[in-house]
């Protein structure tokens, strides 16, 4: 069950910033949380506030913060799970060292669509490690996180195969990948050095060069070893500073931020049944002020 309900607004901690958010975004992990799937992992117990992703306002600064100063724009991915700080919320809390600064150049509540995303793409990218100039095959490309991987890995000089739905192949061109493959067109075997799996597909290793390597961010369909391919998972980590680096990524024009719609908070039900339907094709964000 999803309700709105009115809460204190939190103070910030030592440390810690206080958030006016602009927008928040759903993520894959939001409905599993929601369904119990994780019940095991949820560190604080039900009812809880879900999200992870934020952007927002510096509202006050708790003792200790120093780089940040209320009335910066900020981004944060709070590790809602573990801490059951959600950030579907018009205050959020958290960590300074959590936050960066919001891309200059995109509109607020947008830079929402960063944060969870953005980090899980390139933290999955740098557990791949490619070599330069090697050819990356990325699954669920036009997903949030494949959408972030395709574009780091052209930044990084790799030669790009996307995968995504039939139908996909202009957007995945216009993500910067240089061929796209869907069932309608399948990767030719072998054809990649290394893969990043975020859609769970199975067989997508057949892709993969006998001993290339895989990464995948998807625990519940992992990549099966073969060939003497390494496989490996990677789960995303908050990290500030990280998410400043990827930050100015977008305001270099290397990372797009895709919104499809955004969502008052009362209807966050809505935004959850859009994002279980799929074909979204961008962020889903939660706007808690409308
Ligand atoms: N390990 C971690 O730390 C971590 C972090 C973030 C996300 N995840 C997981 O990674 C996955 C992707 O997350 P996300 O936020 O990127 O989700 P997303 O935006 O929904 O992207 C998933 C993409 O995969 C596509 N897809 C699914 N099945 C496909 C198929 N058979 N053929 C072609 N494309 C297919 C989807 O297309 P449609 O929309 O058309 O279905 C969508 O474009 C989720 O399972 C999520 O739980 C893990």
């Amino acid at each position: 069950m999803l309700t709105v309900a009115e809460l204190p607004r939190p103070t910030p901690g030592p440390g810690q910033i206080l958030v006016r958010v602009a927008a928040s975004a759903v993520n894959p992990v939001d409905l599993e949380v929601r369904s119990g799937s994780h019940a095991e992992n949820v560190g604080h117990g039900f009812p809880m506030v879900l999200g992870w992703d934020l952007s927002g306002v510096v509202e006050e600064c708790g003792t200790g913060v120093d780089r940040f100063a209320a009335g910066d724009r900020v981004v944060a991915m709070s590790a809602q799970m573990a801490t059951g700080v959600g950030t579907h919320a018009q205050y959020v809390a958290l960590d300074a060292d959590l936050a960066a600064k919001a891309p200059r150049t995109a509109e607020l509540r947008d830079a929402a669509a960063l944060p969870l995303a953005g980090l899980t793409a390139h933290q999955a990218l740098e557990a791949l490690a490619p070599q330069d100039g090697g050819t990356l095959l990325v699954t669920g490309a036009t997903g949030a996180v494949g959408g972030f991987a395709v574009q780091l890995a052209v930044a990084r000089g790799l030669k790009v195969l996307a995968y995504g739905r039939p139908g996909d192949a202009d957007r995945l061109h216009a993500l910067g990948a240089h061929e796209a493959y869907s069932d309608e067109r399948p990767v030719p075997p072998g054809a990649a050095d290394s893969l990043l799996e975020t859609a769970g597909l199975p067989g997508s290793i057949a892709g993969v060069r006998d001993g290339g390597n895989a990464v995948s961010i998807v625990p519940t369909a992992p990549p099966v070893a073969e060939r003497g391919i390494d496989v490996r998972m990677s789960f995303v980590e908050q990290d500030g500073e990280r998410l400043a680096q990827l930050s100015a990524l977008v305001d270099e024009g290397v990372l797009t931020l895709r919104v499809a719609e955004t969502f008052p908070l009362a209807e966050v039900g809505e935004a959850h049944r859009r994002l279980a339907a799929g074909g979204s094709r961008g962020k889903l964000l939660v706007s808690p002020w409308d």
